[in-house]
């Protein structure tokens, strides 16, 4: 079928973005076919998202289950208005992201120095270093960079993380030319008061409008943390679809806060999301299918 043309022409006072082709999947221990993956964008896209995480242009080693990055970028479902992002680590991951379409580049570091090593075998200042060429590749081709501050307020293996250390890796990733920073609640434990502090802190180095909130849901409190962070002014939130996901490298990090959640609590305020919640009820129900994931 070939990509539609149509804009997509909805009134937004919040952005959700879907990270559920990426973070979620990256985390099931069952490999997710090509196809699979590529009918849940298209049917994402259907629901109105207007950014999604489609993919991670990361090593085949450290998370086999993205090792299809290139498949899935190059077949998914194009739409005016809609941009598929892909999570890269280094210049060898954004120039491939970029050749097979990519939109939109992430890279990711930490305020831990200990999950830093873990997830991307290398201290947050070689990371930040790494992310130089990735920025200067996406500019080439006009390309806006998100930076990720993972374990913003904690860290699995550091514990409780000070908010000025999340700050200061907002701060790195401004001057680097990061046009928005999600701050992120990695193994999803934060409570509202903790994730106040922390972008409070972030907010003396980054307008609101440049900051992104990325909540794990592992305490229950993402939904209420989320609030935290819309009090501060921000409007972009990250969520999965289903409430898939986790990080290889966050141990008992549970699933990201659940996009079908995350529409409600916003309808639910009167807060237009651009989402159809009842064609994002039929992914979540699609997705609790075990069957989907191939895991029966
Ligand atoms: P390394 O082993 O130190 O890297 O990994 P290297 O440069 O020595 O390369 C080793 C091999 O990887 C080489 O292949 C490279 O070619 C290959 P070999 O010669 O052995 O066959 N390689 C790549 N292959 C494909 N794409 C690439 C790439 N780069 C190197 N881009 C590296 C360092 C960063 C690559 C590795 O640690 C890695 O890929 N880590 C990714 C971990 C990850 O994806 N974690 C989950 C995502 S982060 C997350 O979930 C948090 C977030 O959601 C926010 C939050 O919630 O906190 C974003
Ligand atoms: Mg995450």
């Amino acid at each position: 079928m070939p990509p539609s043309t149509e804009p997509l022409r909805v009134e937004r006072q919040v952005t959700i973005v879907e990270v559920g082709p990426r973070d979620g999947l990256q985390n099931e221990k069952h490999l997710v076919s090509t196809g699979l993956k590529l009918r849940l964008i298209r049917m994402l896209a259907d629901c109105g998202f207007a950014r999604i995480e489609a993919t991670a242009f990361v090593s085949p080693k450290w998370v086999p289950q993205m090792a299809d990055h290139d498949a899935v970028m190059r077949g998914a479902v194009r739409r005016a208005g809609l941009v598929l992002s892909a999570l890269v680590p280094n210049e060898q991951g954004a120039q491939a992201a970029i050749t097979a379409g990519a939109q939109e580049l992430a890279v990711f570091t930490s305020a831990s120095e200990t999950f830093s090593r873990r997830n991307t075998n290398c201290t947050i200042e070689e990371g930040l270093a790494r992310f130089v060429p990735v920025i200067a590749l996406a500019a080439e081709h006009a390309l806006p960079v998100r930076g990720y501050v993972s374990c913003a307020v904690d860290c699995p293996y550091e514990g409780p993380i000070e908010p000025g250390a999340a700050a200061k890796v907002v701060a790195r990733l401004r001057d680097l030319g990061c046009a928005e920073i999600a701050v992120a609640d990695t193994i999803g434990m934060a409570t509202p008061e903790r994730v106040h502090a922390m972008v409070l802190a972030c907010l003396a180095e980054a307008e609101a409008t440049q900051l992104a909130g990325h909540f794990h849901d592992t305490g229950g409190m993402a939904l209420a943390n989320v609030d935290a962070a819309w009090s501060l002014g921000l409007r972009v939130f990250d969520s999965a679809a289903g409430g898939l996901g986790g990080c290889p490298y966050a141990p008992g990090a549970a699933g990201n806060l659940r996009s079908g959640a995350l529409v409600e609590h916003f309808a639910s305020r009167g807060i237009a999301t651009g989402i159809d919640s009842e064609l994002l009820a039929n992914v979540e129900n699609m997705l609790a299918d075990p069957v989907f994931l191939g895991k029966r």
